[in-house]
C-alpha cells in the first residue's frame, strides 16, 4: 500500500501494518466498539482509493458529491405531521390562557419533566427566552451582565435590548467555553448576572461560575440554546443555574422552526418569565401582576416542539455512540482532537462538536486551507468558534443610540469599548477551532470512518496544498 497507513488511525508509529495485523490490533473492546472486519475493509478501501489525489486538486472526494454526511435536518415523520395538523384543526392558534389543553401548556409540563426541573415557560424564540429570563431579574438600564464573546449574537443582544450592558469575556483556550478565571475581574457594582453559554453543546465550568455568582450575589442564567440535554454532574444544563434558556430554532437539536423556553426550579422566577412572554398574565392565575410583552409561540410551534421532544433521547444516544466511535478513531491521528472537557461535564451535546486543529501535524497547512480541503472531500466542517462578538459592528449599533448615550456617560461607554479585548478567542477562531454539526452524528457509523479517512488523506497530502 502507499505511504498512508493505518498507523495514523490507531496511533502506532514505526511500521506499516498489513491488513491482518491491523485487524488484530484495532480492538476497541472496552466500549464494545471493535472495528469489525467489514468496517475495516471499507476504511482500507477508502484510504487506498482516495489517498492519491485530494479532491481540492481534482481527485475523487471521500464522499461522493451530493451525499449527505449524517442525515438531512430536521426530521419529519407521520406523528409530527399529525400533531401539526391537529393544531391547525383545533383553531386555537393563539395560546394565551395557560389551559391544560393548549399545546404550549403541555410542552411546559413535558419539557420540565424531561429536563428534571419544576417549571418551564415556553417562548417564541431563544432570543426572547434570554430577554424574558433577564426581565425576571429586573435587569435594565445601568445594569451589567457578564457573558462571552464566543456566542451567537442573540446572547448579548438580549441584554442590550433591555438597555443594559453585556460584558464580553474571553475564551478558555482548551475548552472554547467562557474563561471562568476572567469573570471576577469584570464584576462591578452594577453587575446583576452571569450568562454562561454552553457553546457548541459542551458545558461551561459551572462549579466556578456558581461559586463566583454566590460570592457576589449574582444571578446565573444559562444560555443552553446550543446544548440540549448536555449535563453537568449528571444534571441537565439549564437546571444548574437560576434559569436556563433554550432555542428550538430549526437547526437546533429540538427543532420547531422558531421557538424557545426558560426552565427553572423557582416558581416565582419562572412565573415572572411566563407572565412576561404573555402580556403579564401570571401562569399561576394571579392576574396581571408582572410586566409583560407578547413573546408567545403559536400552537403550531408548540405542537411541533412536543412532537420533536419525543425523539430526543433516541437521537442523543445515536449521537453519543457515533461521537464515541469518532473519538476512538481520531485518537490515532495527531493534529485533530476534541476540545478538553471540564471534569463536571458528564454529557455533552453536539450542536457544533468542537475540535482542535494543530497545523504542525499537517505540514503547517492553515486552518482555512484544511477546512477547504475537508469540505472538498465531502465533510462539512465548520468553524469551531461561533464568533468574535467583541469585534462585531452590532456593538456600535447599540452604543451609538441616543438612548444609550442618555443612560451611560461618555466615559463609561469609552471604557466599555476599551475593554473589548479577547485575544484568545481571536487566535482560536483564526488558527485552531473547527467543528461538525449535530446532524452529522445521526447517520451510520460508517460516516465517522469517512471523516477520519478524509482527515488522514489530507494529512498525507498536506504539503501539496502549501
Ligand atoms: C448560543 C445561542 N443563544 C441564543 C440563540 C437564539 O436563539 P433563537 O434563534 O431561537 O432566537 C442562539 C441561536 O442560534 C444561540 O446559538
Amino acid at each position: 500500500m502507499g505511504s498512508i497507513t493505518f498507523l495514523n488511525l490507531i496511533g502506532m508509529k514505526n511500521k506499516e501494518l498489513t491488513r491482518r495485523t491491523f485487524l488484530r490490533k484495532t480492538s476497541f473492546g472496552a466500549a464494545g466498539l471493535t472495528l469489525a472486519s467489514n468496517n475495516f475493509s471499507r476504511l482500507f478501501a477508502n484510504i487506498q482509493q482516495d489517498s492519491n489525489k485530494l479532491a481540492l486538486l481534482g481527485g475523487n472526494p471521500v464522499r461522493p458529491k451530493g451525499s449527505v454526511l449524517g442525515i438531512k435536518w430536521p426530521v419529519i415523520e407521520k406523528r409530527d405531521l399529525e400533531m401539526y395538523i391537529q393544531a391547525f384543526r383545533d383553531k386555537n392558534w393563539s395560546e394565551y390562557s395557560n389551559r391544560k389543553e393548549e399545546f404550549g401548556t403541555q410542552f411546559n409540563e413535558e419539557y420540565a419533566k424531561f429536563m428534571g426541573v419544576n417549571y418551564c415557560a415556553v417562548t417564541n424564540a431563544g432570543t426572547q427566552a434570554l430577554e424574558a429570563a433577564q426581565r425576571a431579574f429586573d435587569i435594565g438600564p445601568g445594569d451589567e451582565v457578564i457573558t462571552q464573546t464566543n456566542t451567537f449574537v442573540a446572547t448579548p443582544q438580549s441584554t442590550f435590548n433591555l438597555f443594559a450592558l453585556p460584558i464580553l469575556v474571553d475564551t478558555d483556550p482548551e475548552t472554547f467555553m467562557i474563561n471562568p478565571d476572567l469573570i471576577e475581574e469584570r464584576i462591578t457594582r452594577n453587575t446583576k448576572a452571569i450568562i454562561p453559554v454552553h457553546i457548541g453543546g459542551a458545558v461551561a465550568n459551572m462549579d466556578k461560575i456558581l461559586a463566583i455568582a454566590k460570592k457576589h450575589n449574582l444571578a446565573v442564567i444559562e444560555d443552553c440554546c446550543q446544548a440540549h440535554s448536555a449535563e453537568w454532574r449528571n444534571k441537565k444544563v439549564g437546571s444548574i443555574g437560576d434559569l436556563g434558556c433554550f432555542s428550538f430554532q430549526q437547526f437546533k437539536s429540538l427543532p420547531a422552526g422558531e421557538g424557545g423556553a426558560v426552565i427553572g426550579n423557582d416558581e416565582y422566577l419562572v412565573a415572572r418569565v411566563g407572565a412576561y412572554v404573555n402580556n403579564g398574565r401570571d401562569p399561576r392565575g394571579k392576574g396581571r401582576i408582572f410586566p409583560g410583552a407578547n413573546l408567545r409561540p403559536t400552537s403550531f410551534q408548540s405542537a411541533n416542539m412536543l412532537s420533536q421532544l419525543k425523539r430526543q433521547d433516541e437521537q442523543n444516544e445515536h449521537r453519543d455512540k457515533n461521537v464515541t466511535y469518532l473519538e476512538q478513531l481520531l485518537s490515532g491521528i495527531k493534529g485533530i482532537k476534541p476540545t478538553r472537557k471540564y471534569d463536571g461535564q458528564t454529557r455533552r451535546a453536539y450542536y457544533a462538536y468542537q475540535m482542535v486543529y494543530e497545523k504542525e501535524y499537517f505540514s503547517g497547512l492553515s486552518k482555512a486551507k484544511f477546512m477547504e480541503a475537508l469540505q472538498a472531500e465531502g465533510i462539512p466542517v465548520n468553524n469551531g468558534i461561533d464568533s468574535n462578538l467583541h469585534k462585531d459592528p452590532f456593538i456600535d449599533a447599540y452604543l451609538n443610540l441616543d438612548s444609550f448615550k442618555r443612560i451611560y456617560s461618555k466615559e463609561r461607554l469609552d471604557k466599555y469599548k476599551k475593554e473589548l479585548q479577547c485575544p484568545v478567542n481571536e487566535h482560536l477562531q483564526a488558527e485552531i477551532g473547527i467543528s461538525l454539526y449535530q446532524a452529522v452524528f445521526l447517520g451510520p457509523k460508517r460516516d465517522m470512518e469517512d471523516i477520519v479517512t478524509a482527515i488522514a488523506k489530507i494529512q498525507k497530502n498536506a504539503s501539496k496544498l502549501l
